[in-house]
């Protein structure tokens, strides 16, 4: 539903990509806006998961911790998981000047958290040296590799683009009322408030504002409460991957199946992954290990992994030695780069591990673009096979596994 109303615990975890130089391979992830009250204990938990599932390097709290007293025991909880992290760092939201900055100073620091209100932090990740500015723009004397900015405030970008490699803010709340979203922003508040964006880059700075997870007076329009996860890394990759998780959206998947497979179902092939419903998705992600390819939060492609033996159908799929995959799909507008490769790597590096000594695939016989995309890719034809949920025949096509 687009309107919440009342003290909701729903939240997405945005996952955005910086590309740099060097060798940096790192995740950020920046909360905001928490506003605290009685009624936080559900988020709290929830955003305890969130860290430990997506484990960041660097954990960045944005401010605005607390509305009401009823509120610290679930602030508390959420900051007491946090301290036995390395690199987590707190600044102040103007809500917590309402509320007594030193009490909140006082909390935080008790939990191990390093205070970085008008503060600068130096510290060095495998190798990376990194300098994280707290609501002031710092200097840029000492040698650093990384340099980050965490606001509570947006400023102005040109303030300070050519300093920083990622900056965070919140505050804005995505003004909790958006009618219209495009890359300018969230509106109407974007009328009022310039920053009111999810993201912005300029050259080498990536500037990204939060819409946060709690409000004052609690109500909201088609504006989801988020928490940011920044992949900071050097490949300069455009997508990431990563196991699906239980936040994703299993109707997303099953759209971008839809999408990915048209061109096939156009062409007469009734591949199950063209027409299939959530329920099938699910349970075709339930059998194996199911990875996604994301930008910009959205999920760009999918595939599931089969344990050795797991597949079944065809006696090929049922050797031990044989593991496999299925529900292989890139959106259309992102094929040809390297989105599917990745995947299929992916795929097979995971097989290896699992002991497998083949991987298997299987698609319509007559799909020859297909088939020619994974004969690039080193898989030969083992046999044939029939389905009973498809209307053609299929190929088996195997790789061997080196290693
Ligand atoms: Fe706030």
């Amino acid at each position: 539903m687009k309107l919440e109303l009342g003290h909701k615990s729903d939240f997405e975890i945005r996952r955005e990509i910086h590309g740099c130089a060097g060798k940096t391979d790192l995740r950020i992830l920046y909360m905001s806006d928490l506003h605290f009250n009685r009624y936080s204990g559900k988020i709290a938990a929830k955003l305890i998961n969130a860290v430990s599932e997506t484990n960041p390097d660097i954990l960045l709290l944005g401010g605005d911790y607390i509305d009401s007293r009823k509120g610290l025991p679930h602030l508390e909880k959420l900051l007491d998981t946090f301290s036995g992290r390395e690199h987590v760092f707190a600044v102040a939201g103007n809500h917590d000047y309402y509320f007594g900055i030193d009490a909140v100073k006082k909390l935080v620091t008790k939990y191990n958290i390093s205070w970085l209100e008008k503060e600068t932090a130096h510290f060095t990740i495998r190798g990376v040296r990194i300098q994280v500015d707290g609501n002031r723009i710092g200097d840029t004397n000492t040698e650093t590799d990384l340099r980050l900015l965490c606001l509570h405030k947006p400023i102005a970008l040109k303030k300070f683009a050519g300093r920083y490699a990622v900056c965070f803010a919140g505050h804005l709340h995505g003004s909790q009322f958006v009618f219209h979203e495009n890359e300018h922003g969230l509106f109407p508040g974007r009328f009022f408030y310039r920053w009111n964006i999810l993201r912005v880059k300029s050259g080498n700075c990536s500037y990204f504002i939060s819409k946060g997870l709690g409000d004052s007076l609690p109500i909201r329009y088609n504006c989801r409460k988020d928490v940011i996860l920044v992949h900071v890394n050097s490949e300069n990759k455009q997508f990431e991957i990563r196991p699906l998780q239980e936040s994703d959206s299993i109707e997303e998947l099953t759209q971008l199946l839809h999408l990915a497979y048209s061109k096939l179902a156009e062409q007469g092939f009734r591949y199950l992954a063209s027409h299939q419903d959530t329920s099938v998705t699910r349970r075709r992600v339930e059998k194996g290990i199911c990875f996604v390819a994301v930008a910009e939060n959205k999920i760009i492609g999918t595939l599931t992994c089969y344990e050795p033996g797991r597949a079944g159908g065809h006696p090929w799929y049922a050797r031990a030695d044989v593991s496999s995959y299925g529900q292989f799909a890139v959106h259309p507008d992102r094929q040809a780069g390297g989105i599917g490769s990745a995947l299929i790597r992916h795929a097979e590096t995971l097989a290896a591990k699992q002991g497998a000594k083949e991987i298997t695939v299987d698609t319509a016989e007559g799909a020859a673009e297909l088939i020619r995309f994974y004969e690039k890719r080193g898989y030969r034809f083992v046999d044939h096979a029939q389905w009973t949920e498809t209307n053609y025949r299929s190929v088996l096509l195997s790789k061997k596994l080196s290693g």
